[in-house]
C-alpha cells in the first residue's frame, strides 16, 4: 500500500490505513504500508537512466530493495489539478525494472472523485509494463465530507461506503498474483 501524497495535513494516510484494514480483512495478501512522506526521496537525481538499474545514490538502492520486497502494489493517492500528486510520479519514476510485471491497484480520491488521476496513473504504470486490475476505487469526498480544516469528519463512514468496490479490488489484486505463481 503506497501511501501517494506527502502534504504535512494530507487525509491520504487515514485513507490508506482504513483500506489496508478492510482489505486485510479475509484475505490470503498480507498487505503493508509504504510511506512516501518517511521514503523522502529527493527529486530524481540519478545520473543514469533507473532502466540500466545501476544506482549511484544511496536512497535509490534502498529505495529499490524496498519495491523488490513486494509482489503488487496498492497506490492510494489523491487527485491533484486533474493529475497524479507529483511526489508519486517521481517515486514510480526513480526505479524501472523494480516494477515491471507487478500488478498494481488503485484506490484515488478528490472533491470530484479522483478519475481523471486515476486514468492518467493507469497509463504511467503501463509504460512501467505493470499489471493494473480491471477496476479502480474513486472516492468523492465532498465539502460535507471534511472539516474547515480539511480533514475527514467520519472517515470510516466513508471508506464504508465503497467497501464493495475495495473487496473488489483485493480480489482482483489476488487473482493476478496467484495467477503469477502459476507462471
Ligand atoms: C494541490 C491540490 C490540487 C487539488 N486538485 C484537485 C482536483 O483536481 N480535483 C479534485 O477533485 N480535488 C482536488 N483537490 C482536493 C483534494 O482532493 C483534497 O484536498 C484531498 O484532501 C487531497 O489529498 P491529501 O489531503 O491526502 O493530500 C486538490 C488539492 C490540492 C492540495
Amino acid at each position: 500500500m503506497i501511501i501517494g501524497s506527502t502534504r504535512p495535513t494530507r487525509i491520504c494516510a487515514q485513507i490508506a490505513a482504513l483500506v489496508t484494514a478492510h482489505l486485510g480483512k479475509d484475505s490470503a495478501l498480507s498487505y503493508a504500508t509504504v510511506d512516501l512522506a518517511e521514503i523522502d526521496l529527493p527529486f530524481l537525481d540519478e545520473p543514469r537512466k533507473p532502466a540500466l538499474g545501476r544506482y549511484e545514490h544511496a536512497h535509490t538502492r534502498a529505495w529499490s530493495e524496498t519495491v523488490r520486497a513486494f509482489d503488487g502494489f496498492v497506490l492510494v493517492f489523491p487527485q491533484y489539478n486533474w493529475g497524479y500528486p507529483a511526489v508519486l510520479k517521481n517515486a514510480l519514476d526513480f526505479l524501472y525494472e523494480e516494477w515491471r510485471d507487478k500488478p498494481a491497484a488503485l484506490v484515488t480520491y478528490g472533491t470530484r472523485g479522483g478519475a481523471r488521476a486515476a486514468e492518467q496513473m493507469r497509463t504511467v504504470l503501463t509504460g512501467l509494463h505493470m499489471r493494473v486490475v480491471a477496476d479502480d476505487v474513486r472516492m468523492r469526498i465532498s465539502a460535507d465530507d471534511v472539516d474547515d480544516a480539511g480533514q475527514l469528519l467520519d472517515a470510516a463512514g466513508k471508506i464504508a461506503e465503497y467497501r464493495d468496490g475495495i473487496s473488489e479490488l483485493g480480489a482482483q489484486l489476488s487473482a493476478f498474483l496467484i495467477s503469477a505463481q502459476g507462471e
